[in-house]
């Protein structure tokens, strides 16, 4: 009984002392049995730190980096839109370095599929994409810009959309690139050089007058003589799917 007693007190004392002081404020160093990783060496952000040259922890991202969230703007530069309804024209200014990097991005992300060209023959063609849209048809021709910027952001039926690769600026770039690459498959013969028509003696000037004729009923009628050559539904891209079974 006398053991029992002494053993009960100190176990009493033992439980107060260890577990009695939980919670109260202490200037030592707790003892840690599981660390969880409270310490660690890191940066903080908006802080003082050595490790890079201009002193600051928080890093800029890098150049190119496309915001998550800052594109949903409903502005017409963001979105594409006035109001409802797609802008006809973008709202830059084109310019030759706005070409430059369009043909940039166009090249990257576009003409695996729609083709260097535009006509919607691109390497994935070959290997069991189907109709892809071939920037000449009519159809395109008449898109009107914001149409274009959006499905670049958002994608149209088996097409995904590249808000997340392409920023809104490249995706205007691209744009202004596909103008271009229609226009030039379009090219009037008043675009021409004498020097340039001389190199091609069979070229037939007569076609800038049919075309002004045409121009009152649409803008770009001469290019209704090849609807049936460009349709992506027609027969050549009936021998697309035949290999995509093969495949
Ligand atoms: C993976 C292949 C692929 C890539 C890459 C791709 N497209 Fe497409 N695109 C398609 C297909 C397929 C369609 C036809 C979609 C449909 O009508 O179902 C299409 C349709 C379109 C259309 C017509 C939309 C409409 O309303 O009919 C436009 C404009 C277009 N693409 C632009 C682009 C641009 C610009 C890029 C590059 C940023 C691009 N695409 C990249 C496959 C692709």
């Amino acid at each position: 009984m006398r053991y029992f007693l002494t053993i009960y007190v100190l176990v009493v004392v033992a439980v107060v002392s260890i577990a009695g002081f939980r919670g109260d404020k202490s200037r030592k160093t707790p003892i840690e049995i599981f660390p969880d990783m409270d310490r660690q060496p890191k940066l903080h952000p908006q802080s003082h730190n050595q490790f890079f040259e201009d002193g600051l922890a928080s890093r800029k991202p890098v150049q190119g980096s496309v915001a998550r969230e800052s594109n949903f703007s409903s502005d017409t530069y963001s979105s594409g839109k006035d109001g409802e309804n797609f802008v006809n024209a973008m709202p830059l200014e084109p310019s030759q370095k706005m070409l430059e990097r369009g043909k940039q991005c166009y090249t990257i992300y576009c003409a695996p599929c729609h083709g260097a060209v535009g006509d919607g023959k691109g390497i994935t063609t070959q290997y069991g994409m189907v109709a892809v849209a071939n920037f000449h048809d009519k159809r395109l021709l008449d898109m009107p810009d914001g149409q274009i910027f959006h499905t670049i952001g958002y994608g149209k039926g088996l097409m995904l959309g590249y808000s997340a690769q392409i920023s809104v600026e490249d995706r205007w770039a691209i744009v202004a690139y596909i103008r271009a690459l229609q226009t030039a498959r379009l090219g009037f013969p008043e675009d021409l050089s004498e020097a340039d028509l001389k190199q091609f003696p069979g070229f037939k000037p007569q076609l800038s007058e049919e075309v002004e004729s045409d121009e009152e009923t649409s803008k770009f009628d001469p290019f209704d003589d090849d609807a049936g050559e460009s349709d992506p539904f027609g027969s050549d891209s009936a021998d697309d799917f035949g290999a995509f079974e093969e495949f």
